[in-house]
């Protein structure tokens, strides 16, 4: 179906934008003779006997030489240039899926001509074939200083990944099996982020005389262009990694996750865009041999399988220095990292007591925690030269009263004189003299007293509004009661099973594809469980509650069970890695 708009917006451009005719030649089968190529700061020149052009976004090597260009002469002296075979960038540059779209018509604002830094906008965008187009400039007089570059309509969407062997590859532009890179070899990236292609493409080339590298058309899941960008590309001013990631990395406009997890120690080596979903980014740890990843478990934002924090180190962690690290670089956690916990471990977990709340940690299925005080976290070692040691732990919160599970699977504190509340703006339950009013939130009862005298026009005025909004409640209950029940019990079994196979964990020496199976339910597991819990808080409430506060508890209901899902669905998307 889409195809076929494209195929109409296509035909739509030739006959009404362009002046030329449909049998226009695309390839020029001799384009590649005596063509060579210079690789400059400002593009890749391409060099015949007719035009020497500067292409900038367009490829490298065989992308820049089956460019076919043409001259057709004027009368009056000058000429006109049919450029073809251009790569389209845009098209797909995102999943497919997410919403965006990129239209053949839309291509002329994406392509900037200039000659000798003027700017060309006399020019059509002439035919659109498998992802490729073509310019006709009309009316040159030289070819000197001309230059074509392609611009990016949108960011480009990186999930990333983590190389455990901790060496960047020897031939990096090619798929890579995911068993080999983390979070949790379960393709749940560390975080999805949004690379600028514009900036990022300049500062790579200017930098390191990096280009992009454009591979083969993927027609699964949308069409879109396979393509690589690393120091394996032409690389002219020889760029180490850490130089080429210094210059992509300030293209990325939203680091900050990846800055919390591995703070300066991340290294991406690759930006690339290969299978149906986005693109990724693979990277590798730098100057840290051990890794411990944190995942949180049992709680409605959080995946499973999404890394929370992470502790990086040269050496394997003691008890005592896997507390501290442990306070230091889990913030998403810890509500205030200067308030001392009463830390205990044992056989099966470590727990840290807090004044509001309490941690408990699990071992999840890489290394193992200490099993007592003396004891140092156990890592699970790579084989590979430079490789790292990894473990995996998993924490559940239980937050104390006063507070509820909040932002981030944090416990955060109720609104003020409140003793148990759903969210940070609905109080469910006051503290001793206090009782809830319109807004949710807690105010004296001195000021309530004098209003239940017996004045009974103010009675049948709250009653009446009451009877709809209690219909509202049940309303809602009675669609989720039956999914939530069915799911609790399935949800129930899963945990058991997923237990059975965690724990002869450590001697597993690759990781398994079996990971992968089970790992697909999550998303769906985790809304359901969420749905479920918020549900039973109302049912509790509901029971004590009057009918003032009722009016509240409808607002809370609904505002979670429509928007959290769509936070969990969009964090916790499996990402297929190639
Ligand atoms: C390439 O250059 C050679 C020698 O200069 C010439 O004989 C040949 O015709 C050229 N080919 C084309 C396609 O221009
Ligand atoms: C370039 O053109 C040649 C000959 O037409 C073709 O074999 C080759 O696949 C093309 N390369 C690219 C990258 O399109
Ligand atoms: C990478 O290159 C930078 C200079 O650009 C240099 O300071 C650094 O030591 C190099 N790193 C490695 C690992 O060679
Ligand atoms: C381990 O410690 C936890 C938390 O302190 C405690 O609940 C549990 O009973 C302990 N288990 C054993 C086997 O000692
Ligand atoms: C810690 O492990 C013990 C088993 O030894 C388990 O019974 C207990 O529930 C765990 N503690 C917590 C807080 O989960
Ligand atoms: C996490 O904690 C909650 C409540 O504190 C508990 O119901 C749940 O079983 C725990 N989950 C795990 C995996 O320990
Ligand atoms: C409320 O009404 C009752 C009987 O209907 C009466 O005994 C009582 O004095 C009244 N209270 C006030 C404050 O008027
Ligand atoms: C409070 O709710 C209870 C139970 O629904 C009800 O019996 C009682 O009359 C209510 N009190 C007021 C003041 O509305």
């Amino acid at each position: 179906m889409f195809k076929n708009i494209l195929k109409f917006v296509a035909l739509l451009s030739l006959s009404s934008v362009c002046f030329v005719n449909a049998d226009s030649p695309l390839i020029n089968e001799k384009a590649a003779e005596n063509v060579s190529l210079e690789y400059t700061k400002d593009g890749v020149l391409r060099k015949e006997d007719q035009c020497f052009i500067n292409f900038v976004n367009f490829g490298i090597k065989n992308d820049i030489v089956n460019i076919s260009v043409k001259k057709e002469n004027n009368k009056d002296g000058s000429f006109n240039l049919r450029i073809g075979e251009l790569k389209n960038g845009n098209e797909g540059l995102n999943n497919y899926k997410t919403g965006y779209r990129f239209t053949d018509d839309e291509i002329k604002d994406y392509v900037k001509i200039k000659q000798n830094n003027v700017e060309i906008k006399d020019f059509s965008v002439a035919s659109v074939v498998d992802g490729k187009f073509s310019l006709l400039i009309k009316n040159l007089k030289t070819c000197d200083g001309l230059s074509v570059k392609q611009a990016y309509k949108t960011e480009a969407l990186m999930a990333t990944y983590l190389y455990y062997s901790n060496v960047s590859p020897l031939d990096i532009n090619h798929a890579f099996d995911i068993a080999e890179f983390g979070p949790s070899s379960n393709n749940v990236p560390y975080d999805i982020i949004h690379w600028d292609m514009n900036t990022g493409l300049d500062r790579v080339r200017e930098q390191c005389r990096i280009y992009i590298d454009y591979n083969r058309r993927e027609q699964t899941g949308g069409n879109h262009w396979v393509w690589y960008l690393s120091t394996d590309n032409i690389n002219g001013e020889k760029c180490n990694n850490t130089a080429f990631y210094k210059a992509a990395k300030s293209s990325y406009i939203d680091y900050e996750q990846m800055d919390e997890l591995f703070g300066d120690y991340y290294e991406g080596y690759v930006i690339k865009r290969e299978g149906s979903e986005n693109g990724h980014m693979d990277g590798i740890l730098v100057n840290q041999k051990y890794l411990i990843e944190i995942y949180q478990d049992g709680c409605s934002e959080q995946n499973k399988d999404q890394v929370i924090c992470t502790i990086s180190s040269n050496k394997k962690l003691s008890y005592e220095e896997f507390q501290k690290e442990f306070v230091d670089n889990c913030l998403d956690v810890i509500v205030d990292q200067k308030e001392k916990a009463e830390w205990s471990v044992n056989a099966s977990n470590i727990t840290a007591k807090f004044s509001q709340y309490s941690i408990n940690i699990e071992n999840y299925n890489r290394g193992s925690l200490p099993k007592c005080e003396t004891e140092s976290v156990s890592y699970k070692e790579f084989k590979a030269a430079e490789s790292s040691g990894i473990a995996r732990f998993t924490i559940n919160m239980s937050c104390g009263e006063g507070t509820f599970i909040g932002d981030k699977c944090r416990c955060s504190a109720c609104p003020v004189n409140c003793a148990s509340c759903l969210d940070g703006n609905t109080c469910s339950k006051c503290n001793k003299g206090f009782i809830t009013n319109e807004e949710g939130t807690c105010e004296p009862i001195t000021t309530i007293k004098p209003i239940t005298t017996n004045t009974t026009t103010t009675i049948e005025e709250t009653i009446e509004p009451t009877v709809i909004i209690e219909e509202a409640v049940t309303d809602i209950k009675d669609k989720e009661t039956t999914e939530e029940e069915s799911s609790l019990n399935s949800d129930e079994e899963e945990e058991k099973e997923e237990a059975e196979e965690v724990t002869p964990v450590e001697e597993v020496e690759e990781i398994d594809s079996a990971d992968e199976n089970i790992d697909e339910n999550v998303n769906e597991d985790i809304i359901e469980d969420e749905k479920s819990t918020e549900l039973d808080e109302n049912k509790e409430t509901k029971e004590e509650i009057n009918s003032t506060t009722i009016r509240h508890i409808t607002k809370t209901v609904t505002v979670p069970v429509t928007k959290k899902p769509k936070k969990t669905i969009r964090k916790c998307r499996v990402k297929l890695h190639y």
